[in-house]
């Protein structure tokens, strides 16, 4: 393919990163208030104050089986702040706020909400590795939530090229590849421009910007946990998008992260179910 079109292409979707409407400013208020361990219900009510439908979403999410034994128990922020937590009203306010975003990707994806489900089951796998390797449970689960938020922009470009698609993987090309062949960029690099814009946190940036290329930075344990749920989510079988088969997997990550053969089949089937647990809070309404 010629330079030219390629130059033209990535020009495009960088373009293209502008007409994404940013997320919910009320969910992202929520977010960063959240990151204060000392929060009180009273701070966070006077934010939802005028939200009342956030509240009800967040106490929806807060009230299923993966953040509480005891569903239908928690009838107000204050208890969800002393059941669950601070940290994990983030991670419920953080999937709130990208949900419509995710479920609306169409390009890669086979089935409907399919890229909300798979970030939601990277996530899920991401929480349940950074457990088991004694690192941050809720920053993972939230990194591995956006990692591929760059499919939302390079998605509404991507369904008008199956043909050329087509033809560039049955040479036998990555995803990645393609996206780089056809593009000039990949789902990698635009998701990291995207959240750069919307002043993600660094740690969010370099995860989605790298997630399919951990071996460029070994120390990073973050996105060694992100990668490796990623992949999970694909050899679980939950995805069926169309990149799915088209990476090369890293197979010297579990080493990297000092997981052994047992620890990986125990954090897949626990992964399974919690996130048919968590996905079931997820309605087409969610
Ligand atoms: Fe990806
Ligand atoms: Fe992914």
């Amino acid at each position: 393919m010629s330079k030219i079109k390629r130059a033209i292409r990535r020009k495009r979707a960088i373009k293209e990163i502008d007409n994404i409407k940013p997320m919910s400013k009320t969910y992202m208020t929520i977010v960063t208030l959240l990151d204060n361990p000392l929060i009180s219900a009273e701070e966070l009510e006077a934010e939802l104050k005028y939200d009342p439908l956030a509240t009800a979403a967040i106490l929806k999410i807060a009230n299923s089986p993966y953040y509480c034994r005891a569903s239908g128990q928690i009838k107000t922020l204050q208890m969800a702040l002393t059941l669950i937590g601070n940290m994990q009203l983030k991670d419920i306010s953080l999937m709130k706020m990208s949900e419509s975003h995710l479920k609306k990707e169409r390009g890669y994806s086979e089935r409907e909400n399919e890229l909300h489900e798979e970030s939601i089951a990277s996530a899920v796998f991401a929480k349940l590795i950074a457990q088991k390797i004694s690192e941050d449970q809720n920053l993972a689960f939230e990194c591995a939530l956006l990692h591929d938020i760059g499919k939302i922009v390079l998605g509404r470009i991507l369904s008008e090229a199956e043909s050329e698609i087509e033809k560039i993987l049955a040479s036998g090309k990555t995803f990645d590849e393609l996206e780089s062949e056809y593009f000039g960029i990949t789902h990698q690099e635009v998701g990291e421009m995207l959240l750069k814009k919307w002043n993600f946190p660094e740690e969010f940036v370099k995860t989605a910007g790298l997630h399919h290329t951990p071996y460029l930075e070994p120390e990073n344990r973050l996105l060694q946990i992100v990668s490796l749920a990623d992949i999970l989510v694909m050899l679980s079988g939950l995805s069926t998008a169309t990149d799915g088969l088209y990476y090369d997997a890293d197979d010297k990550i579990t080493e990297r992260l000092g997981l052994s053969e047992d620890d990986m089949m125990q954090i897949m089937e626990q992964g399974i179910a919690d996130f048919l647990e968590l996905k079931n809070v997820f309605g087409s309404k969610g």
